[in-house]
Order: structure tokens, then C-alpha cells, then sequence
């Protein structure tokens, strides 16, 4: 493992997160394997206050590739002029009172009765491919960075709509769901690459927002000073499948943050987080066992570089790297050994929320009445 010459603060923002990661999502229980440990997030380390810029010069095509990819658009300022278009005059009713959003000095701001006056979208998290949540940043009497995430979020299908977390909210107008200092971290911390933090505030200028290329390969800018020469931190190829998926679950969530309880079919909650239906998989547990040279992590279907591929035909593909019945011991599928289709069956898409459908990546054989039971079940 890794460490980084870290001040006494920062180590404790660090642990600060990891502990409330961990407690937010229950209790902690390594049930299925011991992963290695993960060494904190890369985002507080100066290490990772790397330009993605730095890294064209010799990987250009990747970095072309990139500007196109969900990770780097996931968070962006109230500025920013294509995403003011997606929201400017628009309105929404809701909890009794009207949000108007409208682009004010070249800013975006809402408006509402439940407060005088506008307030601004300072930051948008989100690439639009799902959904784009405006918030407002406040800061709280010790000085340290709060948020107001908006209760209205924009859906690339529907416009306008309730933000998932504000169905908690009841009744009440307010200017949005209320954040503490840690909350307002953790958001920003899995939803960038370096987080310049100074006794709790975030000064978002000399931050590195979006998830880029330092976040996910820690000694890049020690790589790109030795001009290629040294590696950088991590050889992907060389992790075990779980400690894989872990490093992808630092943000998408990693199984141990379950507890055995929590991890059935029926919990509607684990569809969001793939690394966690994923490593229940029959696919990615006898993995191991199986004499096939392909190996099960998220790799085996995604580039991180890229956007989530869409076609069916593209993931019936991977399936069939292990299931095909030309593939020597493969147990191919009895009722569609052939197909460019198995993702309805294996791996629907699950509504969550009103607006919002995730992947189910724990792959199993559905009975289809259970299954369509499945997909009735509207989520909290
Ligand atoms: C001066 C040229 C140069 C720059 C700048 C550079 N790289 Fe590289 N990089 C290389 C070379 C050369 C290789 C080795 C290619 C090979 O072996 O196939 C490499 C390989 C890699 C690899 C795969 C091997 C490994 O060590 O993990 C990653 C990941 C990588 N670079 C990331 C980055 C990132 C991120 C940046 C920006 C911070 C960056 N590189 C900047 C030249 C560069
Ligand atoms: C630093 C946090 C972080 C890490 C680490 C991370 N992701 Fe993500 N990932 C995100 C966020 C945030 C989004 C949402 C992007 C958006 O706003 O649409 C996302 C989105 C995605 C998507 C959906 C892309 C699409 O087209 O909608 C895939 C697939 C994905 N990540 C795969 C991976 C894989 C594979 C890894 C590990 C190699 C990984 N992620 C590591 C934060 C992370
Ligand atoms: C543990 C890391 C983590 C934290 C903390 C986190 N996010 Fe995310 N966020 C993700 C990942 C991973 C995705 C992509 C997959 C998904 O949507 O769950 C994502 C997706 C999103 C999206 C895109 C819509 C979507 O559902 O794909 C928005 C908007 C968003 N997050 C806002 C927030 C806000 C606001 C907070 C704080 C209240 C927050 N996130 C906290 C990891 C995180
Ligand atoms: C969400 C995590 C994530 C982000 C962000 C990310 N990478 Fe990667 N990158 C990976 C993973 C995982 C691999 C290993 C893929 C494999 O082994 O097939 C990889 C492989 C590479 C490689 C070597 C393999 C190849 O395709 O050439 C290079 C070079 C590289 N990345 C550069 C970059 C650069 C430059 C950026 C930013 C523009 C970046 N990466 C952003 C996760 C990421
Ligand atoms: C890395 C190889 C690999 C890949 C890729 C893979 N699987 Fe599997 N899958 C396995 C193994 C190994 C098993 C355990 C049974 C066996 O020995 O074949 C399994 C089991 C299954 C089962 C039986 C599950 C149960 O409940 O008993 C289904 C269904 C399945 N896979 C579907 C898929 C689908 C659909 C895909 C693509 C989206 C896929 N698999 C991709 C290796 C793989
Ligand atoms: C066997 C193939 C497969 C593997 C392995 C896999 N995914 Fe996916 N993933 C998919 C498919 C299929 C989609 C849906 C793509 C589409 O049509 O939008 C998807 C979509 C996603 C999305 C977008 C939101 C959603 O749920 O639709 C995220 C985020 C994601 N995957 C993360 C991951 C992560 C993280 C891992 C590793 C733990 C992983 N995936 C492993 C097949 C896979
Ligand atoms: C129409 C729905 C449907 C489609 C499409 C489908 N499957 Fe299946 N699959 C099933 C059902 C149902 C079973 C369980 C059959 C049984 O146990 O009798 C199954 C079983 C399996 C098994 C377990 C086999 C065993 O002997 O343990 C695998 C592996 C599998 N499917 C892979 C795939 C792959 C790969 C594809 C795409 C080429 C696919 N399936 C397409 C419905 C489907």
C-alpha cells in the first residue's frame, strides 16, 4: 500500500470520510472475502491535483475519447452555458410552492417562496446522461463549505423533476435538502478528482472537479513527470476481481459496506450500487473455479474512458466469451443458448425512482413471474 506524506488535518478529514461512508451505509461486515484494504481516497492528496490536460500529450486519442465520458462531466459549475440552457425558464410545483429557475448576470439561479429573493446554482452534479442536480453552497459558522441540494433535478426524458433525495422531504418548501460540512464533502469527494480543503472549506478553484484520469491511476503525475517512464501506482491487470471491483466501488460502492441482511434480491437499494450485485454474481464468484482465461470485473464490459455502451449485441458478446456453447465447458443458456440479447432476462433495467432506471448487476436466472413482480416494485 501507498501513503502520502498527509498533514495531521487532511489524515483526518480522510478517516472522517471513510468512517461515515462506511456507518451511512450500515455497519460493515467483510462476509465474503477479505479484499485488501483500499488506501484512503486519492482525492484529498495533492498527488491528485493533476490537469487531465497533462496527460493528452501522449495519450491522445484516450484523451479525446474521455471528453465524452460521464466521469469527467459529473460535476460542473452553475456557469457552465450548456447546461444554464437545459434548466433556464423553466418551472416546477412542488411541496406547495413554485422553483423557477432563470439565467440571471450569467449566472443560474431559482427562485421560490419559501425563500426571499434567488439564490444561485453554484455547482451542477451529474453528466445528464441520468440526471443533472443543481446545488447552492453556504458556508456555516465555524466556515466550513455546506450545500443546498435543489429539490428539483433535471431528467434527460421527463425536464423537470422531484431530486430522489428530497422525497423525504414531506410537505415543507424549503430551498432544498440541507447538507452538513461531512455530507457536502462526500459528495463533492466521489464526484471529483482532487478536493483542495482548508479547515473544512472547499475552495473549489484550485480543485480538480469531475472524475478524471489522476482518480483512478494514483501516481499519474510522477508517470507523466518521468515522461512514461515510471508506472503509474496501479496495474489494473494485476488486482485480484474483487480488489478491482473495490477500486471502482470506492465511489459505485463495495460490498462489505452491506450487511448480510441487506444483501437479498428483494432490496430494491443494492440495484444502484453494480460492484455490489456484481460480486453476488454466480458469474463473478466461480470465476475462479472455472478454467476460462476471461476474467469478471467491471472492465470485462466497461471502459471507464467511454460512456456505457448500449447495444445489447455488445454485452451478449461478453456473456458469450464464457457462455457459448462452442466455449469448451461453458453451460450455456437452455433457453436462449444463441441470441444477441441477454440483458432482459439476466440483467433488466430496474426503475429506482420516478426518473431514474439502473442496471441489476447481480445476474441470476429470474423466474419470469418473480421478475415481473421485480420491476413492479416502485422503490422509496
Ligand atoms: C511524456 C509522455 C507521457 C505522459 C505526459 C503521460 N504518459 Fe502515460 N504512458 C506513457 C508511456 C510511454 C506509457 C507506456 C505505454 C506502454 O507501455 O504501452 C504510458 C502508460 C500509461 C498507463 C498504463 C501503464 C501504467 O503504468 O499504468 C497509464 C494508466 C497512463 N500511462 C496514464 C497516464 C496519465 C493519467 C497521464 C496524465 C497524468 C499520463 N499517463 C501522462 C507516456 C506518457
Ligand atoms: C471517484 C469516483 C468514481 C470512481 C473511482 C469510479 N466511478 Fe464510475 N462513476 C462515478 C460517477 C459520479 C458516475 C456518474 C456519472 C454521471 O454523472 O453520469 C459514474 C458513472 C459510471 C458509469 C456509467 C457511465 C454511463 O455511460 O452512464 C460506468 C459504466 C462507470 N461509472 C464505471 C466505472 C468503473 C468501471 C470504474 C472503475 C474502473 C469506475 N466507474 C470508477 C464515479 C466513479
Ligand atoms: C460514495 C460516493 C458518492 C457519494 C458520497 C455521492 N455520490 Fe453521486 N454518484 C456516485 C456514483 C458512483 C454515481 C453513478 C451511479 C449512480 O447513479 O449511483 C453517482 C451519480 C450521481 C448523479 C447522477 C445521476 C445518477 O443517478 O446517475 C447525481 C446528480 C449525483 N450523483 C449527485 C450526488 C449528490 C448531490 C451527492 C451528495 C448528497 C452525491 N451524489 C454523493 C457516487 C457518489
Ligand atoms: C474511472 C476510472 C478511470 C478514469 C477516470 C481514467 N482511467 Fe485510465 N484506466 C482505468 C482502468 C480501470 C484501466 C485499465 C483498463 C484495462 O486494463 O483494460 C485504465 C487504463 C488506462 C491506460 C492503459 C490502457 C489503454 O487503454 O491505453 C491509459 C494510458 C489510461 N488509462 C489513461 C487514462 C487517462 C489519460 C485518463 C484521463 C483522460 C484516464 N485514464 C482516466 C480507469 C480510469
Ligand atoms: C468471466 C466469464 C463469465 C462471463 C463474462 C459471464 N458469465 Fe455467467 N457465469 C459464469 C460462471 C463461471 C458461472 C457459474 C456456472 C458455470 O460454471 O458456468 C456463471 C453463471 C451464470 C448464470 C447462472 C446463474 C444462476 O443463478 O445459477 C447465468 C444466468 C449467467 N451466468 C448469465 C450470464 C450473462 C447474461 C452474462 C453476460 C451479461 C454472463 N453470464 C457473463 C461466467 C461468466
Ligand atoms: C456483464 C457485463 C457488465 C459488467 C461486468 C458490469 N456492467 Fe455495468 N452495465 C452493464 C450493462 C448491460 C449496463 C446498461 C447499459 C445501457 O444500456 O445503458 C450497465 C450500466 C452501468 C452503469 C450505468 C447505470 C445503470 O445501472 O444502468 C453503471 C454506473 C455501471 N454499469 C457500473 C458498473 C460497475 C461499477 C461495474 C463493476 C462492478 C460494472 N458496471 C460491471 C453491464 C455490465
Ligand atoms: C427469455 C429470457 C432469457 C434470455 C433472453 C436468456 N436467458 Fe439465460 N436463462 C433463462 C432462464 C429462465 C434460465 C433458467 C432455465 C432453467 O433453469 O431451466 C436461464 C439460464 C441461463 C444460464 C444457466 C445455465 C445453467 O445450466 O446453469 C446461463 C449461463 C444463461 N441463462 C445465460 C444466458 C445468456 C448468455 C444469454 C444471452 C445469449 C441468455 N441466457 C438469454 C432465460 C433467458
Amino acid at each position: 500500500m501507498r501513503l502520502r506524506h498527509v498533514g495531521e488535518r487532511e489524515r483526518f478529514v480522510r478517516w472522517l470520510i471513510f468512517t461515515l461512508l462506511a456507518a451511512a451505509a450500515g455497519a460493515a461486515v467483510y462476509a465474503m472475502t477479505q479484499p485488501q484494504p483500499l488506501e484512503p481516497p486519492a482525492v484529498f492528496s495533492p498527488a491528485a491535483q493533476v490537469d487531465a490536460h497533462r496527460c493528452a500529450e501522449c495519450h491522445s486519442t484516450l484523451y479525446e475519447e474521455f471528453q465524452k465520458a460521464p466521469h469527467r462531466f459529473t460535476l460542473r459549475p452553475g456557469n457552465d452555458s450548456e447546461l444554464i440552457e437545459r434548466f433556464r425558464g423553466q418551472s416546477i410545483d412542488l411541496f406547495n410552492d413554485t422553483y423557477q429557475f432563470d439565467k440571471v448576470q450569467g449566472m443560474l439561479q431559482v427562485s421560490a417562496k419559501a425563500f426571499p429573493g434567488r439564490r444561485s446554482v453554484d455547482w451542477i452534479f451529474g453528466s445528464g446522461h441520468h440526471a443533472l442536480t443543481p446545488v447552492t453552497l453556504l458556508e456555516n459558522p465555524r466556515g466550513e463549505t455546506e450545500m443546498f441540494q435543489f429539490h428539483a433535478s433535471w431528467y434527460p426524458d421527463h425536464g423537470l423533476g422531484l431530486t430522489p433525495g428530497s422525497m423525504a422531504q414531506g410537505e415543507t418548501a424549503s430551498i432544498g435538502l440541507h447538507h452538513s460540512a461531512t455530507e457536502t464533502l462526500q459528495c463533492f469527494g466521489c464526484h471529483s478528482t482532487f478536493l483542495a480543503v482548508e479547515n473544512g472549506q472547499l475552495d473549489l478553484n484550485r480543485s480538480v472537479v469531475g472524475v478524471t484520469c489522476a482518480r483512478c491511476h494514483p501516481g499519474a503525475a510522477r508517470h507523466a513527470d518521468s515522461e512514461g517512464e515510471l508506472p503509474t501506482a496501479v496495474d489494473w491487470k494485476a488486482l485480484s476481481p474483487l480488489d478491482s471491483i473495490n477500486r471502482c466501488g470506492e465511489c459505485h460502492r463495495r460490498i462489505e459496506e452491506f450487511t448480510q441482511d441487506e444483501l437479498t434480491t428483494e432490496n430494491q437499494l443494492l440495484i444502484r450500487f453494480a460492484p455490489v450485485g456484481l460480486a453476488l454474481s454466480p458469474c463473478f464468484q466461480s470465476q475462479a473455479e472455472a478454467s476460462r482465461s476471461v476474467r469478471m470485473d467491471c472492465i470485462t464490459c466497461h471502459d471507464p474512458h467511454r460512456p456505457a455502451a448500449t447495444d445489447p449485441a455488445y454485452y451478449a458478446q461478453r456473456c458469450n466469451t464464457c457462455h457459448a456453447p462452442s466455449q469448451a465447458d461453458s453451460t450455456p443458456c437452455p433457453v436462449r443458448p444463441q441470441g444477441s440479447d441477454c440483458l432482459t432476462c439476466h440483467m433488466p433495467k430496474v426503475k429506482t425512482s420516478d426518473y431514474l432506471a439502473f442496471t441489476d448487476h447481480w445476474i441470476r436466472v429470474r423466474e419470469p413471474e418473480k421478475a415481473k413482480a421485480f420491476h413492479a416494485v416502485p422503490s422509496k
